[in-house]
């Protein structure tokens, strides 16, 4: 694990876009895994205003998101189709075919995991981003006795519900999520975490220092031979 401290997340969302920015450019019709939350929005801004000054193209990339809320509107501001829409896509020429979403309102859940499973492990991802939750959650696999294979719909724990309720001012925030299972998280080519604020150094330290353990589902990146941690000095306070 190659760990990169930065001093703010400012400067974390230049390395990483950067670092998109070049992968783009390498492979133009690469296979991008990509997050959502706070962390990575510093990143997308830089990639798309590379996009928007003509240095690359998302015409040909395809994206696969790793997780997404049930039962709310895909529409919704809160989802993480608009908000990946908002963030990133909505300022590029990426083609909507190319971007895939697990669909929180699929009538079958199951159905929908395991042909979201087909398609990934048909498109292999190429880079992955990663953000991390206070509880070391990566996607929306939460902390728990086993290490998940496959798609999966999962129930929040109270710290994930206690952390993301804040941008749920009208509706009530979802309890239940469709995330990528540890298992296809790993399979990516090449992985980049991003972990900003004091509030993730608990789980830095946890997924660091700790025992691989699906208590701190993040840890298993230990065995990840291309895994690059981008944090901030208050995220790697503890390390
Ligand atoms: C959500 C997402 C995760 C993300 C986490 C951290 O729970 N499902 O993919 O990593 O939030 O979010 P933030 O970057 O806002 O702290």
């Amino acid at each position: 694990m190659e760990l990169i401290v930065k001093e703010n997340a400012e400067e974390i969302g230049q390395a990483v876009g950067e670092l998109f920015c070049k992968a783009i450019e390498k492979k133009p019709n690469i296979v991008l895994g990509l997050a959502t939350g706070a962390s990575p929005i510093p990143t997308y801004r830089y990639i798309a205003h590379a996009c928007e000054a003509g240095r690359i193209s998302l015409r040909d990339v395809r994206t696969y998101n790793l997780d997404e809320y049930v039962d709310l509107p895909r529409n919704d501001k809160n989802s993480y189709y608009t908000f990946m829409h908002r963030e990133l896509f909505d300022h590029t020429d990426i083609r909507e075919e190319n971007v895939h979403f697990l669909n929180g309102n699929a009538p079958d859940p199951q159905a929908e995991c395991a042909a979201y499973d087909r398609a990934l492990e048909h498109a292999q991802v190429d880079l992955q981003l990663l953000g991390v939750g206070r509880n070391g959650h990566i996607g929306f696999n939460e902390p728990s006795n086993v290490f998940t294979k496959g798609s999966f719909k999962v129930q929040l724990t109270e710290s994930t519900l206690e952390a993301n309720s804040k941008y749920f001012d009208e509706n009530p925030m979802p309890h239940y999520a469709l995330t990528m299972g540890i298992g296809s998280i790993m399979k990516a080519r090449k992985i980049v975490m991003i972990a900003t604020g004091e509030k993730k150094a608990d789980a830095m330290k946890a997924m660091i220092c700790g025992e691989v353990s699906p208590l701190c589902p993040a840890s298993i990146l230990q065995f990840h031979h291309n895994v690059v941690v981008y944090m901030d000095k208050a995220a790697a306070k503890y390390v």
